[in-house]
């Protein structure tokens, strides 16, 4: 990180809701010449209280409200949290349970909440296709089962680039009961922000309610791409220190929150256990781990004494690696000298990858430049309706004909990547977010499972705000 934000590491990004007249902030320590470098603890973001005490049943209300997210610099950005947190709160349920979400609007515009990676009932997704969103002091509750375990998010959907950029955005983990006990965890959500500076424009007066498409934070697209105008905030911290004591391990559930910005992880980054749908089949020790809008990750490591950076490599969604300087993202200081010991074994399914069935049941072709986004060349509102049967299995082709990357997002269904350029993964890929580069082809292999309609967009937050965003129709079986 450069030496500016380093002398910025010491506050967390608070959040205040509406009217509230609680404790004055803690002031900046920011910009004393220190000798040592102060340690920001990597605090995962607070859990949600579960409403209701009987077993098997998780119930929330979740509040979409305007706040003032306070930077770890002490500057400040008026935007929207849910429940005053920004990340909002981590939702932990276990596979099975029945989750009762009662979201409250009190934005001044309309708002849904998605539950991004989970199959649920359509009607629940938060998608506005043919169901509308919930109006300004309006509430809406929906319900659905947690029936994959992993590391999920939620986030609003509508008007969505603005609104996730404003900071409407958490984590929801489904944990199986059957899988070991990792002794620490972390909760880690990334995002990019763009500091409240003069040069920056209107950022810093500018109100998300305002008629300005300009989102107040977030504007970067990657780092590298503008400088280091853009700052990568870990659960609202710069560059935060987890400690653990040492001989233990730590599991980390990473999420990329961002409305359009790439993370690429390097570092010794310890094993890779699972990504957007859990468990991986095979799990991996990459050196790099490139993070889409949208994407999650799982890593795991056995602390001996020794630290760890994760660091984060300049990349551009518009071309991949690009000059720059790596910046640290997080920290890992084990506490003691105890050794390294075996590290909880996870019952990876260790299934092979699908062989390719040949046929394409739907192509789907990603283009456009400047704002304007095209999915089969058409553009949201304005979309053909893909139809296919609940319980048969698909190939969705994508193909990416633009020059820049486009994260695949599907809705209400998980995929397997069966190749790339025709190239099949050699261990077995199940997603909800996969980034297409430039000019790739991929085949996806899907089983719809429920009905309803379904979005498929790209997860750069504003090319789905401009079009690129389709529906597909799962109708039931015969
Ligand atoms: Cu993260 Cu349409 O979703
Ligand atoms: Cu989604
Ligand atoms: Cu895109």
């Amino acid at each position: 990180m450069s030496p500016r934000w380093a002398a910025l590491a010491v506050i967390a990004l608070g959040c205040r809701g509406e009217g509230d007249k609680g404790e004055p902030l803690p002031e900046s320590r920011g910009d004393s010449t220190m000798e040592e470098e102060p340690i920001t603890a990597l605090v995962s973001p607070a859990e949600a209280i579960d409403e209701d005490p009987a077993a098997g049943a998780f119930a929330l209300t979740l509040t979409a409200a305007p706040a003032t997210h306070v930077l770890p610099g002490g500057e400040q950005i008026e935007g929207y949290a849910y429940n005053g947190q920004t990340p909002g709160p981590t939702i932990r349920v276990s596979l099975g349970d029945k989750v009762t979400v009662t979201l409250v609007n009190q934005l001044q515009q309309t708002t849904t909440v998605h539950w991004h990676g989970l199959v649920t009932p359509w009607e629940a997704d938060g998608a506005t296709w043919m169901l509308g969103g919930v109006a300004p002091g309006e509430s809406r509750t929906v319900s659905f089962i947690a029936t994959e375990a992993g590391t999920f998010w939620y986030h609003p959907h509508m008007n969505t680039d603005q609104q996730v950029d404003a900071g409407l955005y958490g984590v929801l983990i489904v944990e199986d009961p059957a899988e070991p006990r990792v002794q620490n965890e972390r909760v880690i959500v990334l995002d990019d922000w763009i500091l409240p500076r003069p040069e920056n424009g209107a950022i810093d007066s500018q109100t998300p309610d305002s008629a300005s498409p300009t989102p107040p934070h977030g504007e970067t697209g990657g780092h590298g791409e503008s400088g280091d105008e853009g700052l990568w905030l870990v659960n609202g911290l710069i560059a935060p220190t987890a400690s653990v004591p040492s001989g233990e391990a730590l599991r980390a559930r990473v999420l990329n929150a961002s409305n359009r910005g790439y993370v690429k992880l390097s570092g010794a980054l310890g094993a890779q256990i699972a990504s957007d749908q859990g468990l991986l089949d095979v799990p991996q020790t990459p050196d790099t781990l490139l993070l889409a809008p949208g994407d999650r990750v799982e890593l795991l490591w056995s602390l001996g004494a020794e630290g760890v950076t994760v660091w984060d490599l300049p990349y551009s969604h518009a071309g991949g690696p690009v000059a720059g300087d790596e910046s640290a993202l997080f920290l890992i200081e084990p506490e003691g000298d105890a050794a390294a010991t075996a590290p909880p074994t996870f019952a990876h399914p260790g299934q092979a990858v699908s062989v390719d069935p040949g046929f394409t049941t739907l192509t789907y072709t990603f283009a456009g430049d400047d704002g304007k986004w095209f999915i089969n060349g058409e553009q949201y509102p304005e979309v053909t309706v893909g139809q296919v049967i609940a319980g048969q299995p698909i190939v969705i082709e994508a193909r990416n004909l633009s020059g820049v990357e486009h994260p695949v997002h599907l809705h209400g269904m998980a995929f397997e990547v069966l190749s790339v350029n025709g190239v099949a993964p050699t261990s077995r890929v199940v997603e909800d977010t996969f980034n297409l580069r430039a000019r790739d082809r991929a085949r996806l292999l899907v089983t719809p499972t429920e009905p309803g309609y379904w979005m498929v967009h790209c997860h750069i937050l504003e090319h789905e705000e401009g079009g690129m965003m389709t529906v597909l129709e799962v109708v039931e079986g015969p």
